[in-house]
């Protein structure tokens, strides 16, 4: 029996591309109207007083212990040891809208919808397995990708991963692309996720592969295929060469087709150099979709986040919003983005006058990381590396070898590429 308030969402979404994708949880899932909606009612006309929320206040103020405020003294207690909204800070989602635009231009005049606070880009991603997938509900990626998608998608969702090749030898396999596109449409349905910068090839398309990009989408949502697409934006930024298309996937997707629901999974973690600070974003756009439907799904996200982790860390939230409105972050980003970039350069360089029986580099030109097509056991030379030259790096698979040069100085990289390409070569 499906609750009356899910029943609501789903009435609103009835007929719309999104309300077609939903997974069984994302059909039942709803915000109720408990003691989060009571509250909020509460703050609005509680005038007397406000006996809804476990925090204690005093002077209408949260308590704070001084051996907590004391390391973090400009902030106030409410920006440290209060409770977040649900959907997160409104200030910080505002601007990070704000942000949104400003850093994708194509996405001017484009509806989206407010981005919703996660605790970090991995709690977006599994909210939206969660909301879009299931027995019966695969998700297509590109071999290879990210391990923890197939640990979210198969292992906790119980879904499938579907791949297609991400290389071919001219860059984008898109030929692999589009025959994986129009293999799930046979079901009616895509449900697709891109990640760019790419984790672990650190590749990025270039902007005559975008266009493809976008037309394989476009030419199956005009067959009629509904299709969803994830655009994980985790490195955004990080790209280092000219022929990169330069913005998000998403600023294109977000209004393609009536067909085309796109969300946008991004966030401080990488952009802003806070891995740890546990904030990330979701965000909905597609063509013909109201305010409605997107506070629908807003609501339903607000059901996953609520049923998990309540809501996201306040005082991460509060520093980002003061950063985000610091003049000099823009600046002091710029100089550790240069410092990531001299990291690449010297790691092409050495790449590109070296030659190696074992190794070929797969190609890379953004992000954090470049990873080598093994013709040995990747795991094996892993082991080798790491016990006879005390050098960390990731098999990602038995082929594919990851070196995260974002890690490394540059000082570090001839020894540390040096040291790889020895092991191959003695294997
Ligand atoms: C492609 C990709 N997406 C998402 C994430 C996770 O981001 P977060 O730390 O915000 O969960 C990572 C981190 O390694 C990543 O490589």
């Amino acid at each position: 029996m499906l609750n009356p308030l899910a029943q609501e969402l789903n009435n609103v979404l009835k007929n719309t591309t999104p309300g077609e994708l939903l997974s069984d949880l994302g059909l039942r899932i709803f915000f109720p109207k408990g003691i989060i909606a009571q509250g909020g009612e509460a703050k609005k006309f509680g005038k007397v007083a406000n006996a809804t929320i476990g925090t204690t206040l005093t002077g209408g103020k949260p308590a704070i212990l001084e051996a907590v405020h004391k390391y973090a003294p400009e902030l106030s207690a409410g920006e440290l040891v209060s409770y977040m909204p649900t959907a997160g800070n409104p200030e910080l989602r505002t601007l990070w809208k704000d942000l949104i635009y400003k850093k994708n231009p194509g996405l001017k005049g484009k509806s989206i919808s407010m981005p919703v606070v996660v605790p970090g880009l991995t709690a977006g991603i599994s909210y939206l397995a969660d909301l879009f997938l299931d027995e019966d509900k695969p998700l297509l990626s590109p071999n290879p990708s990210w391990d923890n998608y197939a640990l979210i998608v198969e292992t906790r969702r119980n879904s499938q991963f579907h791949t297609f090749n991400l290389f071919s030898d001219d860059g984008f396999d898109l030929d692999s692309f589009k025959k994986a596109v129009e293999k799930e449409a046979e079901t009616g349905f895509v449900r697709l996720l891109l990640n760019f910068p790419q984790n672990p090839s650190g590749y990025s398309p270039t902007n005559a592969e975008a266009a493809q990009i976008v037309k394989i989408i476009r030419d199956i949502a005009e067959k009629g295929a509904k299709v969803l697409i994830w655009d994980d934006d985790a490195y955004f930024g990080l790209n280092y060469e000219n022929d990169i298309y330069p913005q998000s996937l998403f600023a294109e997707f977000a209004d393609l087709h009536e067909n085309v629901l796109a969300v946008k999974i991004d966030g401080p973690t990488k952009e802003d150099f806070v891995w740890g600070f546990r904030t990330g974003f979701l965000t909905f756009g597609g063509k013909g979709l109201t305010e409605e439907h997107y506070a629908a799904l807003e609501k339903k996200l607000m059901g996953l986040i609520r049923s998990s982790v309540s809501c996201s860390s306040t005082p991460s939230q509060s520093l980002a919003l003061r950063a985000f409105s610091d003049p000099a972050l823009e600046n002091q980003k710029k100089d550790f983005r240069k410092l990531l970039e001299e990291r690449y350069t010297e790691v092409k360089k050495f790449v590109t006058s070296h030659t190696s029986k074992n190794l070929e580099a797969l190609p890379f030109n953004s992000g954090y990381f470049m990873s080598f097509h093994t013709k040995v056991d990747a795991e094996q030379l892993r082991q080798k590396i790491l016990h006879e030259k005390q050098i960390g790096t990731v098999a990602i698979d038995s082929e594919t070898l990851r070196v995260a040069f974002s890690s490394i100085e540059k000082e570090q990289v001839e020894t540390v590429y040096k040291a790889i390409y020895d092991c191959a070569d003695n294997m």
